[in-house]
């Protein structure tokens, strides 16, 4: 795997961010299957984390308790289906207001983005602040969002179809606490980069949502 600097050319960096349930997750791990790049969903690094405190019988909003598991986050451990569960989502976004929790995974997010492994050429990251605080200066930026509404009914569908309990309103009432701790913590809080594409895919089905991206795509990147 060729280093950072031993690169022939620039990585390609592609960063998507938004709320939860947007979308964003499946068109960026599509868009970097399609491009044959590495893909990293941040959202993944403070659910172990958020868990790994559950796990240890401590609060995801206590910075004694979160701090010291950010030593625990570990890009191999991130296909953990215990991850995907409303309880590490829950945990994720308190461990995600902690500064020093998203101050540990920094560099993290940003080695991975310099020099994708098995020296890909690009690499699209899927988050909250990709494209405002890991990587600024992205070659493009999407900012993928849909009415809360829209979020919670796939939220819920998503739960029903792994065969969990789930009830609409109960689901509304979590994307809006969930939104409303992202977009109001005092770091990194969710919002689009001023240079990002913005994507509304409340009346788009993936396809729809794949093709508007491609474009973008095509039109930046050639
Ligand atoms: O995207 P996902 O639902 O997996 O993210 C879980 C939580 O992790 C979010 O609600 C958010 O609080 C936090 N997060 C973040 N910054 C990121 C990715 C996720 O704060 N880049």
């Amino acid at each position: 795997m060729p280093a950072a600097a031993d690169r022939a050319a620039p990585v390609t960096v592609i960063t998507v961010d938004g709320p939860a349930a947007s979308g964003k997750g499946t068109v960026a791990r599509r868009l970097a299957d399609h491009l044959g790049f590495a893909h990293l969903d941040t959202g993944k690094l403070y659910r172990a984390i958020g868990l790994a405190v559950l796990r240890a019988g401590g609060d995801p909003a206590d910075p004694d308790s979160a701090v010291p598991a950010v030593q625990t986050a570990d890009l191999s451990t991130l296909s953990d289906q215990d991850l995907l569960s409303d309880e590490a989502a829950q945990a994720a976004s308190r461990v995600a207001a902690i500064p020093a929790v998203r101050e540990g995974l920094l560099q993290l997010q940003r080695d991975f983005a310099a020099d994708p492994p098995g020296g890909l050429p690009g690499v699209v990251l899927d988050g909250r602040d990709t494209g405002t605080v890991i990587c600024p200066d992205a070659t493009l930026k999407f900012f993928v969002t849909a009415s809360v509404e829209v979020r919670a009914e796939r939220r819920h569908r998503e739960l029903l179809a792994r065969g969990e309990q789930s009830i609409y309103m109960v689901a509304l009432a979590e994307m809006n606490e969930r939104d409303r701790r992202d977009s109001t913590r005092a770091v990194a809080p969710l919002r689009p980069a001023e240079d990002a594409i913005l994507i509304d895919t409340s009346g788009l089905d993936t396809e729809a949502v794949f093709a508007a991206v491609l474009r973008h795509v095509a039109a930046a990147l050639g």
